[in-house]
Parts: C-alpha cells; sequence; structure tokens
C-alpha cells in the first residue's frame, strides 16, 4: 500500500542549528498516525515542513505520489492537507462562524461549501450554538473545536494536528480525542504531533517517536504502549502494565 503522504530524508535547519536529521515517516491513508516527542524535538518543524511553512535544506515530501515539497502553503493546502496549528491560532476578533467560514477560503464551489458548513456544525453541535460569537472569548476546549472546524471545511483528505489536547481540561481532552476518532470515522486521514504519548496512543493506530530532530522507534500504537523505552521516557512509570 502507498503512503498518503511520505517524508524522506528530511533536513531542515533554522540558520546553522539542524532540527531534522535525515526523518523519514509515512501516514497510510486512512489512518490516524502521531508523532511523539519531548520538547524541542522537532515536531512542530516537522509540521511546517509538510504545510510548506519552512523549506527543508534537502530531502522530499510526497503527498498522494506527488512531490509538494517546494510548493507553497496555498498550493498544499489545495492539494488536500488540513492544519490546526499549535495553539490553535484562531481569529480572536473574528466570529466563529467567520473563522469556520475562513477554512474554505480556497474553494471555489460555493454549494458545496454551504453543505460541509452544516456537516461540520453537525460534528460540533456546540460550535452550532456560539457561531455569532467572537473565537477569542471562547474557552480552550471551545477553541480547538473551532480549529478542527475550520480546517474540515477545507475538506482534507489528509488533516495535520500540533498538540491537540495541549492545555485543555480533562473533560475536553476526552472530547477532542473522540472528535479525532469521528473525523477519521468520515474517511479523514490524521497526522497528529503530542508531547503526550499516552494520550495520542488511545486513538493512533501507529506512531513515530522524535528524538532531536531523530526518529528513534516507530510501531503500531500497542507496540509503542508496551515498548519499555517509551513507558520510561513518556509514560512513566505508573503506565507500566
Ligand atoms: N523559529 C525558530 N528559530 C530557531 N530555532 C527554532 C525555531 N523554531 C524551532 N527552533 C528550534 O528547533 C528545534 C525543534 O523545535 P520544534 O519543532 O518547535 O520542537 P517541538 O515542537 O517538538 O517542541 C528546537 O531546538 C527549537 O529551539
Ligand atoms: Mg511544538
Amino acid at each position: 500500500m502507498t503512503a498518503l503522504l511520505s517524508l524522506e530524508r528530511i533536513n531542515t535547519f533554522y540558520g546553522a542549528v539542524q532540527a531534522h536529521f535525515d526523518l523519514a515517516l509515512e501516514v497510510e491513508a486512512g489512518r490516524i498516525v502521531c508523532l511523539l516527542g519531548g520538547n524541542a524535538s522537532g515536531k512542530s518543524t516537522t509540521m511546517k515542513v509538510i504545510l510548506g511553512l519552512l523549506r527543508p535544506r534537502s530531502g522530499t515530501v510526497r503527498f498522494d505520489g506527488m512531490v509538494i515539497s517546494g510548493l507553497t502553503t496555498p498550493q498544499i493546502i489545495r492539494r488536500g492537507i488540513g492544519s490546526v496549528p499549535e495553539a490553535r491560532r484562531l481569529f480572536a476578533a473574528m466570529t466563529v462562524r467567520e473563522n469556520l467560514l475562513m477554512g474554505a477560503y480556497a474553494r471555489r464551489d460555493a454549494g458545496a461549501v454551504a453543505a460541509d458548513y452544516e456537516r461540520v456544525l453537525g460534528l460540533f453541535p456546540r460550535l452550532r450554538e456560539r457561531l455569532a460569537q467572537r473565537a477569542g472569548t471562547l474557552s480552550g476546549g471551545e477553541q480547538q473545536m473551532v480549529a478542527m472546524a475550520r480546517a474540515l471545511m477545507g475538506r482534507p483528505r489528509l488533516i495535520c494536528m500540533d498538540e491537540p489536547t495541549m492545555g485543555l481540561s480533562p473533560l475536553y481532552v476526552d472530547r477532542v480525542l473522540e472528535l479525532i476518532r469521528t473525523i477519521n470515522g468520515e474517511g479523514v486521514t490524521v497526522f497528529m504531533v503530542e508531547q503526550n504519548a499516552s494520550l495520542a496512543l488511545q486513538i493512533a493506530h501507529f506512531g513515530y517517536v522524535l528524538q532531536t530532530g531523530r526518529i528513534v522507534l516507530a510501531g503500531t500504537a500497542k507496540e509503542l504502549l508496551h515498548d519499555p523505552r517509551i513507558r520510561d521516557a513518556y509514560l512513566g512509570g505508573r503506565q507500566a502494565a
């Protein structure tokens, strides 16, 4: 089976500082794949590379078999990649409705956009009650839902999420994980970056572990949950099964 997304031998730099060392990973269509790693391991940089916000010095990103490294971010989004960035990055002064419609800015099929708007609100009924509210006044969990809903408005085949549960109350953490599963169930492939391995591995099919810019471990969620290296480094001794 060919991967929907693949990163091949990516080397990324910030000036003289190297952030990725021959980074390689694959995301199969239909899956939830997580990229785990501690602070400053290069997770957000991976997102930037996929979305064309940062150009690697060498290496290739392929989406659906086509090379996308080198394209602009709007071109990459138009190919079918949606993004839920770190810390949500909503348009705080705009309403929920306006934020959602911004997610469809690259689309020209107005009729389908209207249908998707209804479909997305069906997935996030809570947002329907908040359509006229300014996004900046919502709770963290609600903002995360707006960011996810906004990404879905672009009708992505792949959605990339950077630490979607960060800073949320436990109730919203569960809700967001459930929504990621629901979105995946609707046929959207998910690539998520997480510092919290035990949360991500609850819903992911497959995971990679990044350490200072290098993939040091890869496996199914089950394999990773039982791997002593993961348990010690990311799950804490308590999680030992
Ligand atoms: N804009 C930047 N300029 C310089 N160095 C950066 C920048 N962004 C990230 N880095 C460095 O790149 C490395 C990876 O960062 P990042 O991808 O943000 O890690 P993570 O998301 O895993 O916490 C870190 O050492 C970080 O300090
Ligand atoms: Mg980060």
